[in-house]
């Protein structure tokens, strides 16, 4: 990743997606002049503008697009201009059937909604580069041009002939020759060995239970195609001007086949798109890590501390299954300046205005169905004047001395069918520990394996279940320098095919953890098993034999009555921790925060009351202490310093008003 993003010591970011291709021109200067009240400086155009940027092949209307970014440039407002490539129009299926994708199940689908292609097709490559050099070769000097923003949140995948040949090439690349194939792929199991590449095929449906390293492998090969999409079209924009930074919005859930960690390298400022999907706390909760989740991609890109971007959110809703929520008044400016405390570069939502139709009519926007004389639109204006009060503030380092690590494979490994337990859930593990710090006050980075871990002096590995060499290596060198660590259930059980590492669980750690695992007990949804020292175990259990360890807790009750739950051993100075169940959420709080004080991690601001989210940011001026106050009370925090937000200062204690912000500059102590 380079650093050449454009608002690294200006003012942040702040705007949203705009679809002026939904509205008549008047709108299109209301909209501008609304953006200047709110303090907008960026708006991603044209998303999913393809069939109105070109209506049929290869005729481009792009007047409509010279007049919006003629308008935005005098407006002081720059653009991330996108390419529209996530939404093919509806001449692109009817003349290439065969770029259309094909479901595992043979299904073959057809325009209507979105995405629907196949990015291993010839013909679906070939019009998305040729778009995005139509705009490349139009817009790269444009002064509004802040940003390319490549396609929108990369995800899809395909069984189609295209995909099939493409999936055997990438294997070939892998593997070299079948024999690795069939050994990383244990095809000795159910007469599964090739004997020709013309054999290997996608995962499609079969009769029963598929094979989890060919799955695992589809999942990669996906990763590694998209990204490919998105490179051809970057070296597209960079031919046409070098210096525009591009990027690509990426999606979170573990239903995605890309590994963020792999295309953080590969673009010039992390982005992600966040939409919490719970009302209550825990909307906080996910909120923070996502941002966390961001910075670590960045770093883990960049090498080293860097800024990323909340490229969209939503202005008022949460959408929880089933229901949109409204956000309470004050909800919206917490959960933005959450990321932003977290190194996010700025605020942008999805979205701008409302559309009168489609189908996400009813989605959250800054100027909704009913206008701009609106809550909504009132409290985003308000953010635009908090953040321009913030400028210059971003990037920074973010204190943190927890480390968890996070590895999109091992979330894909685990969702394999004919594993010990349904909903084994890597992604939710690397949350559930660090949610269980949020709540102590403690803050915790989240890094892909393989990350410089300076700083961390705890490192959890939350149910990391591969383990390469690299990985291996990559843990053994923190805990040689003193670092402590914790590891829980499931993590290291198998090599990076999904291979499992024999001699006992967890294969790549037992003998830094000083245990040896023989038996998995996975439990069921509602069943609880109790702990020595009060607390209870979920989830999983296992039958745990000290080897070098000492118990820190043991079963109480149950066929492991009296055994191991979790255990600890001393490495020179530091704990290796071995947690072989999930703790409920109080004991695993209660756990983590004294792994976390042993080895010298202690809360943000230790006398935050309950409630009040503290996250401390380090840059070349000092540092800045975010407090956010998720309760209904006005809380006291003892700060000292000057409050950017109000500009007063702060002498000693500082009281956050009820669901409110507060950024102190902090006096060196
Ligand atoms: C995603 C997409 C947007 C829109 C929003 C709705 O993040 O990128 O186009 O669909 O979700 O929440």
């Amino acid at each position: 990743m380079t650093t050449k993003a454009p608002w690294s010591d200006g003012p942040l970011c702040y705007g949203g997606d705009w679809n002026p291709e939904q509205w008549p021109p008047h709108v299109w200067r209301e909209d501008i002049a609304l953006m200047r009240d709110a303090g907008v400086n960026l708006v991603t155009v044209g998303v999913f503008a393809w069939s109105r940027l070109e209506p049929e092949p290869g005729r481009h209307t792009l007047d409509w697009l010279d007049r919006i970014l003629d308008l935005l440039h005098p407006a002081g407002i720059r653009a991330a201009l996108a390419t529209p490539t996530a939404s093919p129009p509806p001449w692109f299926s009817l003349r290439h059937p065969d770029a259309l994708p094909v479901t595992a199940d043979g299904v073959r689908l057809t325009h209507g909604s979105r995405d629907t292609y196949c990015a291993a097709a010839p013909a679906y490559r070939d019009a998305a580069r040729s778009i995005a050099g139509v705009l490349a070769t139009r817009y790269a000097d444009h002064p509004a041009l802040a940003l390319w923003h490549v396609h929108n949140e990369y995800g899809t995948t395909c069984h189609c002939p295209h995909a099939e040949a493409a999936f055997r090439r990438w294997l070939t690349g892998r593997y070299g020759d079948l024999d690795a194939l069939n050994d990383a792929w244990v095809t000795s199991f159910w007469s599964q060995h090739y004997t020709d590449w013309a054999q290997v095929g996608t995962p499609r449906a079969t009769q029963y239970l598929a094979n989890p390293g060919q799955l695992l492998d589809f999942r990669r090969f996906w990763s590694d195609t998209l990204l490919s999409a998105y490179t051809e079209q970057r070296a597209l924009l960079r031919a046409a001007n070098p210096a525009v930074p591009v990027t690509t919005n990426c999606v979170l859930g573990d239903w995605v086949p890309i590994d963020h960690a792999r295309w953080a390298r590969e673009v010039d400022v992390v982005t992600i798109d966040h939409y919490p999907t719970t009302a209550d706390l825990g909307a906080e909760e996910q909120t923070a890590f996502a941002a966390d989740l961001a910075r670590g991609w960045a770093r883990h890109g960049a090498g080293h501390a860097a800024p990323w971007l909340l490229a969209e959110s939503a202005p008022n809703q949460i959408h929880t299954a089933g229901r949109m929520h409204t956000k309470e008044p004050g909800r919206m400016t917490r959960h933005s300046l959450a990321h932003v405390a977290r190194g996010s570069a700025g605020v942008m939502f999805f979205q701008w205005r409302a559309p009168a139709g489609g189908a996400e009519r009813f989605h959250s926007a800054v100027v909704s169905h009913a206008g701009a004389d609106t809550r909504v639109f009132r409290e985003a204006t308000d953010l635009g004047a908090a953040l321009a009060r913030l400028a210059g503030t971003a990037p920074g380092r973010v204190e943190a001395s927890v480390a968890i690590a996070y590895d999109a494979a091992s979330g894909w490994a685990l969702r394999h069918p004919g594993m010990p337990r349904a909903g084994l859930d890597h992604p939710g593990e690397a949350a559930a520990a660090h949610r269980a710090l949020w709540h102590a006050g403690v803050a915790a980075d989240v890094v892909p394996p393989g990350t410089p871990l300076d700083g961390a002096r705890l490192l959890v590995l939350p149910a990391l279940y591969l383990a390469s060499d690299a990985t291996i290596d990559w843990v053994r060198r923190h805990v040689d320098a003193g670092g402590h660590l914790l590891v829980t259930w499931l993590s290291g059980v198998a090599n990076e095919h999904a291979r499992v590492r024999l001699g006992g669980y967890p294969g790549a750690y037992r003998d830094l953890l000083g245990v040896r695992v023989e038996e998995f007990h996975p439990l069921a949804d509602d069943e609880e098993v109790p702990l020595t020292g009060g607390g209870t175990g979920r989830i999983w259990s296992e039958r745990v034999h000290l080897a070098g360890a000492e118990t820190v807790r043991a079963y109480a009750g149950g066929v492991l009555d009296g055994r191991p739950a979790i255990t600890r051993r001393r490495v020179g100075d530091a704990y290796v921790w071995y947690v072989s169940t999930r703790p409920d959420d109080d004991t695993y709080r209660r756990l983590l925060t004294e792994a976390a004080r042993l080895a010298g991690a202690t809360p943000t601001c230790p006398d935050a009351p309950p409630g009040v989210e503290a996250v401390r940011r380090h840059d070349t001026d000092g540092s800045l202490l975010y407090l956010l106050n998720h309760t209904d009370r006005p809380q006291r925090v003892p700060a000292a310093g000057f409050e950017l937000l109000t500009g007063a200062t702060v002498d000693g204690v500082l009281t956050v008003a009820p669901g409110g912000v507060a950024v102190v500059r902090e006096e060196p102590s």
